[in-house]
C-alpha cells in the first residue's frame, strides 16, 4: 500500500536532492501528460531545504498550480506561515500569480476561507471532476499528525468537505488552522511523505499499520487511491 525511501544520518544532502528530483519528475510527468502540474504542499522545516533545492531546477513555472495542503493561522509575513516559507524557498515571485493558491488562513472568519479554498480548489479541478493532485506532500508530527488532521479532534472522519476549519490547541501551542480533508488527500494521484529525524520513527510506524485513525491520523493515507511513497532521512523503521 505504500514504499518507503530510507537514507541514513549521514545522506542528508543526497536525501534533499532526491526528493527535489522526485518532486521534479512528477511535476514535469504531469505537464507532459495533461500540460498542468496539479502541487499540494505541506508546512513544517523538512519541506524547506526541499523547496530551495527544487527552485534551482528548470520548472515550467507557467504549467504549475501550486496549492497547499494545510496553512496555520497566522500572518503570511510570520516564520510559521507554510504559505510564505514555500513561497520564499520555492522563489514563487517568478510564477504567474493566478497559479499559486495560498490558504487564507489568515482570515479571522476561517470558516469562509475554507469555502473560498473549496470553491477555488473545484474550478481548478473543474466542478464535476475529482480533486485529485498530481502530487501532494505530507510529513507526520510526533503526535502521528499528518497535514492539520490532528489526534482527538474528529479531523480524520470530515468527509463532506475538501477543505476543514481545525480550531487552536492551545495546550500543544498550536494555532487554529486550514486543512486539505483525508478525502482529498486520498484522491492524489502521487502522496510523497517526507519525514526527518529519530523521533518520527514511533509515529510513523504507528502510521503504517491498521488502527485507529483518529489516534493516528496519519492512517487516513492508507486508504489513498494513488501511490503513497515515504522518503525519510535518518528515520530506521521496524515494520
Ligand atoms: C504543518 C504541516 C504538518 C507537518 C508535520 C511535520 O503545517 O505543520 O503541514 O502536518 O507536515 O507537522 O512537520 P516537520 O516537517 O516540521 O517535522
Amino acid at each position: 500500500r505504500y514504499h518507503v525511501i530510507s537514507f541514513g544520518p549521514e545522506y542528508e544532502a543526497s536525501y534533499v536532492d532526491s526528493v527535489a528530483k522526485a518532486l521534479e519528475g512528477l511535476i514535469k510527468g504531469a505537464v507532459s501528460k495533461h500540460g498542468t502540474a496539479r502541487v499540494a504542499l505541506s508546512g513544517g522545516s523538512t519541506p524547506r531545504p526541499i523547496h530551495r533545492r527544487l527552485a534551482q531546477m528548470d520548472l515550467p513555472l507557467d504549467r504549475i498550480d501550486w496549492f497547499w495542503v494545510d496553512e496555520r493561522a497566522v500572518d503570511v509575513a510570520s516564520e510559521r506561515s507554510n504559505y510564505g516559507a514555500a513561497f520564499a524557498d520555492l522563489g514563487l515571485d517568478r510564477a504567474p500569480p493566478e497559479r499559486v493558491h495560498r490558504m487564507e488562513a489568515d482570515d479571522p472568519d476561517l470558516a469562509a476561507a475554507a469555502a473560498r479554498y473549496e470553491a477555488r480548489l473545484r474550478r481548478t479541478f473543474g466542478v464535476a471532476s475529482a480533486v485529485a493532485f498530481d502530487v501532494l506532500t505530507v510529513g507526520i508530527g510526533d503526535d502521528g499528525h499528518t497535514a492539520s488532521l490532528f489526534p482527538g479532534m474528529g479531523s480524520t472522519t470530515i468527509d463532506d468537505r475538501l477543505v476543514a476549519a481545525i480550531p487552536a490547541q492551545p495546550h500543544k501551542g498550536l494555532e487554529a488552522r486550514l486543512t486539505l480533508t483525508a478525502p482529498v488527500l486520498c484522491e492524489a494521484l502521487f502522496v510523497m511523505g517526507i519525514a526527518r529525524g529519530k523521533q518520527k520513527k514511533k509515529p510513523l510506524e504507528a502510521a503504517l499499520r491498521d488502527g485507529s485513525e483518529e489516534e493516528v491520523p496519519a492512517r487516513v493515507l492508507l486508504r489513498a487511491r494513488g501511490k503513497v511513497t515515504w522518503f525519510l532521512h535518518d528515520v530506521r523503521l521496524k515494520l
